[in-house]
């Protein structure tokens, strides 16, 4: 039998409720259907040297944690991973901040994942790398005489070489990638960047016409896998959360008011400074919902000791300020904002609540809030979903209302059609929505993504190791 080993910097802990982010929603209820391995960071930071991992197994996946140590991981993940490739992926290329000293904490923390996941490893696996803080994980592996099949998967966009090009290592991170046998990304948008990137460095002969790369005497499968949810886990959840009291509450506070709600990590990328400003131009100048709408942001803090987090806190507590001071009045809050977190069945009967999904970021890889909001409606009476066409999942869910979440007067409208738009188109977009997800869940992403690292062990295809 084979076994299917994940590897991830966050990965969700039996018993603590899941991070937020798509990443880690995605890879537990792979492994719940697979069973497997899940190694990653244990999310503890110590003074020593790491130990070898902990070990727990629960419902057939094994959790195997790291800790690691505090100064490394400082430079590691919040400097190079999130203040050098989160915004140089995201296209900021402006709030990147990169170091040499970063660098080479990330290269060294890829070197002890490797090391230390090297004896869990047994003859039969397959190895899933997911996202950008191990991308040359797969490179160390192969170093230490791994030769089963290794796949890696990007979560969030992949930049096109023009972008790509203003990191200074640039070229090794292509190549890191290269090293594996599957590359997946979420959209054909950022597979087209990546063969800008193959391209460039290894000349147009490397991409060949069956869609494979070959690089020396190496092919490497790069794919798109967009990412789905688990749609019937997410419809029950939103149906059963709905009679909880923790979401009663919060729809019993409405009285009669429609919600609109958007559940976003706090993130810069996320585009709330531009949808608070949205919210508040549509407030302007459709007065008669004054008093009428109800906007709940769920913003939980997210990398907060990354200086461009601290910040974007700042601008948005100054605008939902700014905005509740102008329009509020006592027994009206235009806007709650909470940057706490909820269980992830609370936060799918919140949205099951809401008239209105706001999901408007400035890029994003996927964004399954978006995806969840739709599986958690009523299909009977289902809620709008205003989404950025700048989203992965904008390629998928065309029968949402698409936004250019930098145009304030466009989603200001995107709101107000919202709010007025007819049951049976409503139900109507709902329903051609819902295909494309039931189409697309989690199940066929991970069957699909496993099937091509299978296909990877073909004596055909087979790549020689390191
Ligand atoms: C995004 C990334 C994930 C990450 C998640 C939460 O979804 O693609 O890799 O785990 O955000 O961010 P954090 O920094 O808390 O892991």
């Amino acid at each position: 039998m084979t076994r299917l080993v994940c590897v991830s910097n966050r990965i969700s802990l039996p018993r603590k409720s899941a991070a937020p982010g798509g990443l880690a929603v995605g890879i537990l209820s792979a492994l719940k259907r697979t069973g497997g391995l899940w190694f990653g960071w244990g999310g503890e930071t110590i003074e020593t040297e790491p130990a070898d991992p902990d070990i727990h197994i629960r419902e057939g996946v094994t959790y195997a944690t790291i800790d690691l140590r505090r100064a490394e991981f400082e430079l590691y993940y919040n400097g190079y991973s999130n203040d050098v490739l989160w915004p140089l992926f995201h296209y900021f290329s402006k709030g990147m901040r990169y170091s040499n000293e970063q660098r080479e904490a990330y290269e060294n923390v890829n070197r002890i994942f490797a090391q230390k996941l090297l004896p869990l490893l047994q003859p039969r696996d397959l190895i899933w790398v997911h996202d950008y803080h191990l991308i040359p994980l797969g490179r160390r592996l192969r170093e230490l005489g791994v030769q089963r099949p290794m796949g890696f998967f990007l979560h969030i966009p992949f930049p096109n070489i023009e972008m790509l090009r203003v990191l200074p290592c640039y070229s090794e991170l292509l190549r890191d990638l290269t090293s594996y046998d599957v590359v997946g990304f979420q959209t054909h948008n950022d597979l087209r960047s990546f063969h800008s990137g193959i391209e460039h460095l290894f000349g147009a002969d490397a991409l060949r016409p069956d869609g494979r790369i070959r690089i020396g005497d190496r092919t490497i499968r790069a794919e798109v896998f967009p990412i789905g949810i688990d749609v019937a886990a997410v419809e029950s959840e939103g149906l059963e959360a709905s009679a909880t009291d923790v979401v009663r509450r919060m729809t019993d506070s409405l009285v009669g008011r429609s919600l609109m709600m958007g559940v976003d990590r706090l993130d810069y990328s996320k585009g709330l400074v531009e949808r608070f400003s949205a919210y508040q131009q549509f407030l302007e100048t459709h007065p008669e919902n004054l008093g009428r709408i109800t906007y709940i942001q769920i913003a939980p803090l997210s990398r907060t000791d990354v200086r461009a987090y601290a910040e974007i806190r700042q601008a948005l507590e100054q605008a939902a300020g700014r905005t509740n001071g102008r329009f509020a009045d006592t027994d009206w809050t235009p806007i709650r904002y909470l940057n706490r977190n909820f269980p992830h069945a609370t936060l799918m009967g919140f949205l099951r609540a809401a008239k209105v999904g706001l999901v408007t970021p400035l890029r994003d890889g996927m964004n399954l809030v978006a995806k969840e909001f739709v599986a958690a409606q009523d299909p009977a009476d289902p809620g709008v979903l205003i989404l950025s066409n700048l989203a992965g999942a904008a390629r998928e869910l065309s029968s949402a209302l698409l936004v250019n979440p930098y145009d304030v007067r466009g989603v200001s409208h995107a709101i107000q059609a919202a709010l007025s738009m007819p049951l049976n188109e409503r139900r109507e977009r709902h329903a051609d929505m819902m295909k494309v997800l039931r189409r697309n869940d989690i199940a066929a992403w991970t069957r699909r993504f496993m099937e091509a690292l299978e296909q990877t062990q073909a004596p055909e295809s087979r790549v020689r190791a390191i």
